[in-house]
């Protein structure tokens, strides 16, 4: 079976060169943990040299998103020749955050095509905002899966992808609020079944389906005992110590 993979959402952070340095510093600590997983960093653009360089012995560079305007001038944006000079392997795509910003299921899906076909790896972000008792979020994470995913025809394509569930309410949060085990087995199910009435089974079987929303040290063990395949992490990879707890969960299995 392929390993699991982690990812360090960066996000904005960390908010300073020397902080960034620090970081960088407590991760190649560990750099023996990281070698035997996949493991990915997404920082800023503006820290993409130093990560290259100095985190290249232990971890590929991520991207936190991608730019699929035309060719042309585009001032301020960061084109995928860019990404992968650097040598960028996989591109966040959809997060909530940049749904919230305005992002359409549609661009969605276009960066995922623009990404296989640059040979970047899509991993593609779903949740919903808010749970209901009547199980509606189920129906709205169906349709987002569905139209994030549109234009997709080549199982090659398909099986490439790696699938992030994160629901919006559980991101940001400490452990104790995120997403218990018994549900995350269910929505693992759930978006397993989605993919397979998309896409037919052998080629569903092959999508990886990761987790992401206030992973911690503290329920990382019991969160990838419900079949994910690998977290995507946002605070806690800027904590050197707990990243690395982390990831000695996903080594363990
Ligand atoms: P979190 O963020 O781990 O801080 O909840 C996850 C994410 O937004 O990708």
């Amino acid at each position: 079976m392929a390993k699991s993979i982690l990812i360090a959402n960066w996000k904005n952070k960390p908010s300073s060169l020397r902080e960034m340095s620090l970081l960088l510093a407590g991760l190649a600590k560990k750099s023996r943990l990281y070698k035997q997983i996949p493991t990915y960093i997404a920082p800023p653009h503006t820290y993409f040299e130093s990560v290259s360089k100095r985190a290249n012995g232990y971890s590929h560079l991520a991207s936190q998103d991608i730019s699929i305007l035309p060719e042309g001038k585009h001032t301020g944006s960061v084109t995928v020749d860019i990404l992968k000079s650097f040598g960028v392997r996989l591109a966040i795509l959809g997060h909530s955050e940049v749904r919230t910003a305005g992002e359409t299921d549609e661009q969605v899906s276009k960066k995922v095509r623009f990404a296989l076909k640059a040979g970047i790896t899509p991993l593609v972000c779903v949740g919903e905002t808010q749970r209901d008792a009547e199980g509606e979020y189920l129906e709205f994470l169906r349709h987002q899966i569905k139209l994030s995913l549109e234009g997709l025809r080549r199982k090659d394509d398909v099986s490439k992808i790696v699938i992030a569930y994160e629901p919006i309410w559980a991101i940001g949060k400490r452990a104790q609020d995120a997403i218990t085990p018994e549900d995350l087995s269910q929505i693992v199910l759930f978006i397993r079944r989605v993919l397979v009435d998309l896409f037919g089974r052998e080629t569903a079987e092959k999508v990886k389906i990761i987790y992401g929303g206030s992973v911690e040290p503290k329920n990382a063990k019991v969160l990838f005992e419900t079949g994910v395949r690998g977290f995507l992490i946002g605070h806690e990879s800027l904590d050197a110590k707990g990243f690395a707890e982390i990831a000695e969960v996903l080594i363990k299995k």
